[in-house]
């Protein structure tokens, strides 16, 4: 069955929300068959699948090719995609491209901060997961973000207004495990965290965090349930070398 906003709401404090970002159709289609509530087609593809430094060169059109594989794969989980760097910087910019990704099988769309922004998407019919603590588009140095009461009261307040302005469920990235917890119980939504630690309503990887599959960086907050890219790199080998030793095709893969 389709997952549905009410649904997620529903599972604050009950049940854990599971979501995993997603950029093809085939990794979709696993994820949903094995009962992931929400899949995000993330702008973290700029670095783990399309080979920049950041998510920063990440367009509204990449997401929205993205978006369409993905939904072609997964028929039950939510599916959110990212509004990417510089396609929300008015109210009427951020409905257009809203309206582009949710036009190419997204459900609802993620923006980092910016509560009026959210305001106006809900206000015109289109709901919004918001971002907090570390936001890749905007913060410049990556580092766990809310130490000090200061930037902790700061990044509290920031979900506070994303909540006020009506974002259904709010990610919280790269912040200390009390703060996760401290505002998880000030809020009404449900928080999702990503390195926020275990007191957060769900929890969000990166699919190649997890699968093993990117290897030039993996944060401390990442648990490898997979070491693909030595499966990747091993198969790789051993196809080169069959091809030049001749074992490969054999007379099974051959048509008479
Ligand atoms: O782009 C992304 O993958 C994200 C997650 C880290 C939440 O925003």
């Amino acid at each position: 069955m389709k997952t549905t906003i009410s649904k997620i709401k529903s599972m604050k404090g009950r049940e854990k929300i599971s979501m995993l970002t997603a950029y093809d159709c085939s990794t979709a289609k696993y994820m949903d068959e094995a009962g992931i509530d929400i899949i995000l087609i993330g702008d973290s593809m700029g670095m783990v699948v399309l080979g920049y430094k950041n998510t920063l060169s990440v367009t509204v059109e990449d997401i929205m090719r993205h978006t369409g594989a993905v939904a072609r794969g997964a028929g039950n989980a939510l599916i959110v995609a990212d509004l990417p760097a510089n396609s929300y910087d008015s109210n009427e910019t951020a409905a257009l491209n809203a309206e582009s990704l949710i036009k190419s099988g997204a459900d609802n769309v993620k923006i980092e901060n910016e509560p009026e922004i959210a305001k106006f998407l809900v206000e015109n019919k289109i709901d919004v997961m918001g971002h907090v603590g570390i936001t890749p588009q905007t913060v410049t140095d990556f580092k766990v973000q809310g130490k000090e009461k200061e930037t902790a009261n700061k990044i509290i307040k920031m979900a506070k207004d994303l909540e006020e302005a009506g974002c259904y469920c709010i990610v919280l990235e790269g912040i200390p495990l009390d703060l996760g917890k401290r505002i998880t119980e000030a809020l009404k939504v449900p928080t999702i965290g990503i390195g926020a630690g275990p007191y957060c309503d769900g929890q969000v990887l990166v699919v190649n965090d997890m699968l093993g599959l990117y290897d030039a960086f993996t944060p401390k907050f990442v648990k490898k349930y997979a070491h693909l890219a030595e499966d990747m790199k091993k198969a790789f080998k051993d196809y080169v070398k069959d091809v030049k030793e001749e074992k490969f095709p054999e007379d099974k893969h051959c048509f008479h």
